[in-house]
């Protein structure tokens, strides 16, 4: 079974090294503590920390967000990081920015841990989607509004072993 695809392995691992090197650019060799926003992100995380020129310290979190009554909604997280990031450089990344509610609510939360720096670096984005401002630093690819799948993006826990990011046209 194959799906359209939008980006294939080459091209993703191409943008992934740019992202990689203009990263690598910014923080000048400092420490770069980098979150990887559990479960999609992982494959994205594991390329893109190879392709940093710094010292990284790794860590996962997984959170459901829902809607509350602040704007950026409630986040609650099934687990959590084990570093106290004050005073250190953070990268949050995400695999898709869909609505914008789950990572506009993680930059919320973060900000609090007064942080030196905190950027967020996504796969990808669907803009025609957002309902929650945020700022993405460091984009690989902007979509349009299809529901994609593979290179850890996942259909009901299905397709996240794919190499490359399809659109998922319903067939299983
Ligand atoms: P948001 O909070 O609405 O931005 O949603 C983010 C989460 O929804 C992502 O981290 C994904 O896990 C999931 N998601 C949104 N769109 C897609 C998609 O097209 N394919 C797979 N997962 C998606």
């Amino acid at each position: 079974m194959s799906y359209p695809v939008l980006f294939s392995k080459e091209v993703i691992q191409k943008r992934v090294k740019e992202l990689g090197e203009q990263i690598s650019k910014d923080f000048h060799g400092e420490e770069l503590v980098v979150i990887g926003v559990l479960k999609g992100s992982f494959i994205y995380c594991a390329d893109l920390i190879r392709e940093l020129n710094l010292p990284v310290h790794l860590e996962f979190m997984s959170v459901s967000s829902y809607e509350g009554t602040e704007s950026t909604g409630n986040l609650r997280v099934n687990l959590d990081i084990n570093v106290d990031v004050a005073g250190k450089n953070v990268l949050l990344v995400e695999d898709i920015v869909d609505t914008g509610l789950t990572i506009s609510s993680l930059v919320e939360s973060f900000k609090k841990k007064n942080p030196k720096t905190l950027k967020v670096s996504s796969l990808l984005y669907k803009p025609a989607r957002l309902e929650h401002k945020v700022e993405i630093d460091y984009l690989a690819f902007e979509i349009e509004d299809h529901f994609v799948i593979g290179y850890g993006l996942d259909f009901n826990g299905r397709f996240r072993e794919l190499p490359y990011v399809g659109i998922y046209n319903g067939e299983v």
